[in-house]
């Protein structure tokens, strides 16, 4: 084991590279600490925690918030932590930013250390004191200056880390080489492989020099007043990147980088075969270089960076690599770099991890093909939701969006390319069912198909909608002898309503014309109430089907709020935007809630499992989909 210090201004950090989690005794008193994890180190490490208080929260980027540190408080509370608690973070850079604001602000300030689990926390986020959450949009907005006691670095906890994972990481380390030691950059450029095999001996001296080189910077400028700037190196388009392509921050920084390398180049300092150096080691590392993303939102989203002041903004130039310099650049100095970026023909934000599902999925001598018919299709979250679950689960596989009129051609495509699966969408939900083979039982009733598998060449059709529906209520309640008034009658209500139906629930059509609303309800064995007459009826249950409260109608809502009463569960299948006015208005009546997220998640985890066999990373892409739409903006679903 190997250890640096730091020192800051509340307090020292000693950081131990190589020290094992199992030890976490030696720095902490067990009785006092309280653990802050996440759900997915929970489910990995959990057993090996001393036997601490535990306090769990979600995945991605849209947990680092004011919200989940609301929550964490109330939790505190509620265990009767006092001022000699001690918090520890064992998890990646969220689990730390968030754990570090807690604890310097509950009861103005408790003891802290991390257990950083991810390669990013372990050479970046857990060391330098800087911790903090988003908010409304804007990265790591809120937050404070304050040393952990401590950070152990456990190397063997890396393996357990998906690729992706352990890319991200390699940027930071990039960077640190980039900025402040051509050694360890040369060094790493000569044991990339290793490296990203987790090569003990190699891995090592990577996290040892990355944080020498982070605290050593760290020591002579804690508060970033100078020379600090330059680790925010590529973070500037980075984080623009991040925010607007919905990808994760080590990629986002990756890109950054060499746009920033390349607007060094256009202000002075660098050779431009060194941006070639820097370019090559991150592509040996499974890193983006460039990325096609919508280059407006991203120059929106650099305007909007906390480090700009006025008309001009604090730029990390390389002078060469191994060292680096800040200066403050007119915002259209900096301009030169979104050339860098490309702009995708019909501007689908979704296109980013395509590009990065593909990229992997081709390594692959055989990667297996899948894709979205709709018009429009550009908005569809599925292609993010998708590659990021085969990602994930190192299935070699790739999802696109295709804009198809013609569905029978796209039908006949399938089988020639040999398209393991496909989802749709409007307008051809119902047309694509003329064109198959085979239809499975709930999607004939159902009558409309937004999920087919090949099989062998024999194309089968499903209806994954009534199961997403399903399981987003059934995590809350069982819907046995349940009354559920579902509001609408189109494609979505009748599948929501077998799914239901088939789960031994009662459903109540509630529809505004009689005619189609009656035809669903006999169809499905329900009854039938006019929308009118809605005060009348008595549910458990309401869900919305209808498009009524979607961006951009946001202040429409299907159902007066003097319907709802604290007893009933209020689904919105909408989900732009998460929060529609209908469950706004039955959240203040006292109801439990559902957004339209769960939902969509859950029906792509169907259809994961389907394809692939294999079981879906069901967090993982609900993580996908919060983080596009948080980050995204996406306006249409
Ligand atoms: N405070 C700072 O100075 C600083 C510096 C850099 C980055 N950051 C922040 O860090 C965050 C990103 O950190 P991150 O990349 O570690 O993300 P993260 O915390 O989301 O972790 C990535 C994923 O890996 C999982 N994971 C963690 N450890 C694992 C393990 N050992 N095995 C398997 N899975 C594991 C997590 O559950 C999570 O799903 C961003 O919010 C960024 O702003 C902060």
């Amino acid at each position: 084991m190997k250890t640096i210090q730091i020192k800051g201004g509340t307090g020292d950090t000693v950081v131990l590279v190589g020290e094992s989690m199992d030890s976490l005794y030696r720095y902490v008193s067990i009785e006092n600490t309280i653990i802050i994890t996440d759900t997915r180190v929970a489910e990995i490490y959990g057993k090996r925690f001393p036997p601490c208080k535990v306090i769990t929260i979600g995945l991605g980027e849209s947990v680092k918030s004011l919200k989940t540190v609301e929550n964490i408080y109330q939790q505190l509370l509620a265990f009767g932590a006092d001022r000699s608690t001690c918090l520890v973070g064992i998890g990646g850079g969220i689990v730390c930013d968030v754990t570090g604001f807690v604890a310097s602000t509950f009861m103005r300030g408790l003891r802290f250390g991390y257990i950083a689990t991810t390669l990013l926390s372990q050479v970046d986020a857990s060391v330098g004191g800087k911790n903090g959450v988003n908010f409304q949009g804007y990265k790591n907005i809120v937050g404070v200056f304050n040393q952990p006691e401590f950070v152990i670095c456990d190397l063997s906890l890396l393996t357990t880390l998906p690729d992706r994972e352990i890319s991200c990481g390699f940027a930071e380390i990039v960077k640190h080489g980039a900025i402040a030691d051509a050694e360890m950059f040369a060094y790493l450029e000569a044991n990339a492989a290793r490296a990203f095999s987790l090569d003990l001996s190699v891995i090592e001296k990577l996290v040892y020099e990355s944080v020498r080189i982070k605290a050593a910077v760290v020591n002579r400028d804690e508060l970033e007043q100078g020379e600090r700037r330059k680790l925010n190196f590529g973070h500037t388009f980075g984080h623009a990147i991040e925010k607007t392509a919905g990808i994760s921050h080590g990629e986002a920084v990756s890109v950054g980088m060499v746009i920033a390398s390349a607007v060094s180049e256009a202000n002075g300092p660098i050779k431009s075969v060194d941006t070639q150096r820097l370019q090559r080691l991150l592509q040996d590392l499974s890193l983006p270089t460039q990325i096609e993303v919508d280059v407006d939102l991203v120059w929106d989203a650099l305007q909007k960076d906390k480090k700009r002041e006025g008309d001009s903004i604090y730029f990390v130039l390389l002078e060469q690599i191994g060292s680096a310099v800040v200066r403050r650049l007119s915002i259209e100095d900096v301009r030169v770099g979104m050339k860098y970026l490309g702009s995708p023909t019909d501007k689908n934000p979704s296109q980013a991890h395509v590009l990065m599902g593909a990229k992997r999925s081709l390594q692959s001598k055989t990667p297996t093909l899948f894709g979205v018919f709709g018009d429009p299709v550009s908005h569809s979250l599925s292609p993010i939701m998708h590659n990021r679950a085969f990602v994930y689960s190192d299935y070699s596989g790739v999802y696109f969006p295709f804009r198809v009129n013609a569905i029978a051609k796209a039908i006949s495509a399938m089988k020639t390319l040999n398209m393991r699966g496909a989802s749709v969408t409007l307008p051809h939900k119902v047309r694509v069912m003329a064109h198959l083979d085979r239809m499975d039982v709930l999607a004939e009733k159902i009558g409309a198909v937004n999920t087919i598998l090949n099989q062998d060449g024999v194309l089968i059709g499903y209806n994954s909608d009534a199961m997403g529906a399903v399981s987003a209520l059934t995590e809350r309640l069982s819907l046995e002898n349940r009354r559920v008034a579902i509001v609408g009658a189109g494609g979505a209500a009748r599948a929501v309503g077998y799914g239901i139906i088939e789960n031994k629930g009662n459903v109540i059509v509630v529809n505004r014309s009689a005619k189609s609303g009656e035809q669903l309800a006999a169809d499905i064995g329900g009854e039938f109430s006019l929308l009118s007459e809605i005060q009348k009826i008595d549910c458990d249950v309401l869900i919305n089907t209808t498009p009524v409260g979607m961006f951009p109608d946001v202040d429409a809502t299907p159902v007066p709020e003097t319907f709802f009463n604290e007893h009933m569960t209020v689904m919105d299948i909408i989900y732009t935007p998460l929060q529609t006015r209908l469950l706004k208005e039955a959240t203040a009546a006292g109801c439990d809630t559902i957004n339209g997220l769960p939902m969509f998640v859950y029906q792509g985890a169907f259809q994961f499992e389907l394809w692939t066999g294999m079981q879906a990373p069901v967090e993982v892409m609900r993580e996908a989909v919060s983080e596009a739409l948080a980050f995204g903006e996406i306006k249409t679903a």
